[in-house]
């Protein structure tokens, strides 16, 4: 059995990674409609990671003989001024989700539930990752957002594929 405190945190996790899958969905949407291909794939591709995370948690709670309950999922829509506008809201959003993979592991860490502290630590790494992942999208931009590099670089998020998460609960 987990304490009541951190299956309420980790229930509200599968809402945020939800909605991180949709929008990183309205991001792709945004680039699709503007024919930038590879940004819309990479995005797309970002929110099956995203679904996979949300599945990890409820297959979590579901192991440890918890129910699982699952919220409306907010509108994720947004207006993105230009194409480095969505790579910067994925870089806020990702430090949003690691703040909050943070208070669950400090509140699982309170109550010396070290079953989800181990559980939780794949997630703090997979931030660190998820973080850089943004972080070196807005660096390729600056460096070849403009004219003819744009396309160099829709064309190299193209080759992005999906991999399956390296956590796996049965
Ligand atoms: Fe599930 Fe991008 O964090």
């Amino acid at each position: 059995m987990l304490q009541k405190s951190v299956v309420e945190l980790l229930n509200a996790q599968i809402n945020k990674e939800l909605f991180s899958a949709y929008l990183y969905l309205d991001m792709a949407d945004f680039y699709a409609s503007a024919g930038l291909e590879g940004f819309e794939n990479w995005f797309k591709i970002q929110a099956q990671e995203e679904r996979d995370h949300a599945l990890l948690f409820r297959q979590y709670i579901l192991n440890n003989g918890h129910k699982v309950s699952l919220g409306a999922i907010a509108d994720p829509s947004r207006e993105y001024k230009d194409y480095k506008a969505p790579l910067e809201g994925a870089l806020e959003h990702e430090r949003f989700v690691t703040e909050s993979i943070n208070t669950i592991y400090t509140e699982a860490l309170k109550v010396k539930d070290y079953r989800t502290v181990q559980f939780l630590d794949w997630f703090v790494k997979e931030q660190g990752e998820e973080e850089k992942n943004a972080e070196d999208n807005i660096r390729k931009y600056e460096l070849f957002g403009d004219g003819k590099g744009l396309f160099m670089l829709d064309q190299s998020f193209m080759a992005r594929v999906y991999a399956a998460p390296s956590l796996i609960l049965d």
